[in-house]
């Protein structure tokens, strides 16, 4: 049956009107990245936020590795005085010593707390009396956990017998865990910390996100779900609390959601101009603080949601099958690596029987 000619005028007007929405929505985000990263004030003047002004200290959990690190270093070089906060006392020790040495005259005091342990009262009860009296005007809520691979959301919570994978693990634990480090511990460090900000009038939170809350993250279900909600709350609280909220405070606070960036987390090693390192995208991050409320950080990472986006809006289930499949690659290697460092254990354990 061949087309009709009014079939294919609207057929026409419809490819076009196609085109012309691609073109603008990429228009768009050129201009906006020029903006920001080019002609507008973070390129001109390291972001609005004069963090130093925020008040003497920053928190930071999550400080002595990847994204958290960088954060401590680079408000010590603006001129913060840090209180760095994980798990690990040697870890937490050999950061302050870099950042003293670093940045010769910075105060760096060390918190050592698990966001995972199930007594929440306790860990804050601790973190409120190691906090009392600093006047902590930036408070970076970095700390997270993510799956060790992809996997199925019932089979994530197996009990595998494994204890090797520890609390960072597959296990029965993993959601509790990943609930406790990556949204109680947000939401409980900013009613620690706020309260003094808002007495001050002036203070940064910057709560870190991840892209896998904006675009589709089948087999790392829970971990985007979580980061959906420090992006939710991040941009809410900012309206609560920026000055034009009714508070009268003058608080920023801001979601950062990165992409990959070359950490332990990522298990990443090498960097690109798409994965930098914890250094380069944290520096990227910070000239954004006070200009978007709600950003990647990272202009490549940007791209990388907004290209997403666009092929989402040609077909939703096509890219969510896209991102699936490129997903079980992921978790198919991790198991075969899982199952040769498991047989390998197993015959050191034999010889040295
Ligand atoms: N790397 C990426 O590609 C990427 C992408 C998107 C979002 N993110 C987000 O960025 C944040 C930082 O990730 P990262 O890649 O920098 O991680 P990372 O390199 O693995 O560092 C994690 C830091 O958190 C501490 N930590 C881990 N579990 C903890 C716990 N239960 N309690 C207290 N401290 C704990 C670790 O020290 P200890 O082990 O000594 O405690 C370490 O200092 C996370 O929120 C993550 O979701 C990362």
């Amino acid at each position: 049956m061949s087309s009709t000619p009014t079939t294919n005028s609207l057929l026409e007007k419809l490819g076009l009107l196609l085109v012309a929405v691609v073109v603008l929505r990429v228009t768009r985000t050129a201009l906006r990245l020029f903006y920001r990263h080019v002609l507008g004030p973070s390129a001109l003047c390291r972001g609005t936020v004069d963090f130093a002004k925020c008040g003497r200290w920053a928190a930071v959990t999550g400080a002595t590795d990847g994204l958290g690190k960088a954060y401590a270093r680079q408000l010590a070089s603006r001129g913060m005085d840090l209180v760095i906060i994980s798990r690990t006392q040697a870890k937490l020790d050999a950061t302050a010593d870099e950042i003293r040495t670093e940045y010769p005259g910075r105060q760096v005091k060390c918190v050592k707390a698990d966001f995972t342990d199930p007594d929440t009262d306790a860990v804050f009860g601790h973190l409120t009396r190691e906090l009392h009296g600093l006047e902590i005007g930036v408070l970076v809520n970095n700390v997270g956990m993510s799956y060790p691979y992809p996997e199925y959301f019932l089979k994530a919570t197996e009990d595998r017998g494994d204890k090797d994978t520890g609390a960072g693990g597959h296990g029965p634990a993993m959601f509790d865990n990943m609930v406790r480090c990556n949204i109680t511990s947000m939401v409980n460090m900013c009613r620690l910390v706020m309260p003094g900000m808002v007495e001050r009038r002036r203070g940064c939170v910057i709560n870190i996100g991840s892209a896998s809350s904006e675009i589709p993250s089948p087999l790392l279900t829970m971990y985007g779900a979580t980061k959906k909600f420090v992006e939710k709350f991040s941009r809410d609280l900012n309206t609560e609390y920026s000055g034009g909220g009714k508070q009268g405070a003058n608080i920023t606070v801001q979601c950062i959601m990165p992409g990959f960036v070359a950490t332990k987390m990522s298990k990443i090693g090498r960097t690109s101009w798409l994965v930098p390192s914890p250094d380069k995208f944290v520096r990227s991050a910070l000239q954004t603080t006070g200009l978007e409320t709600v950003t990647t950080g990272y202009y490549p990472h940007t791209l990388m949601i907004q290209a997403i986006g666009l092929a989402q809006s040609v077909s939703e289930s096509m890219m969510a099958r896209m991102v699936m499949n490129n997903m079980l690659g992921t978790r198919a290697r991790a198991i075969r690596k899982q199952a040769k460092e498991q047989q390998l254990k197993s015959i050191g354990e034999a010889t040295t029987n």
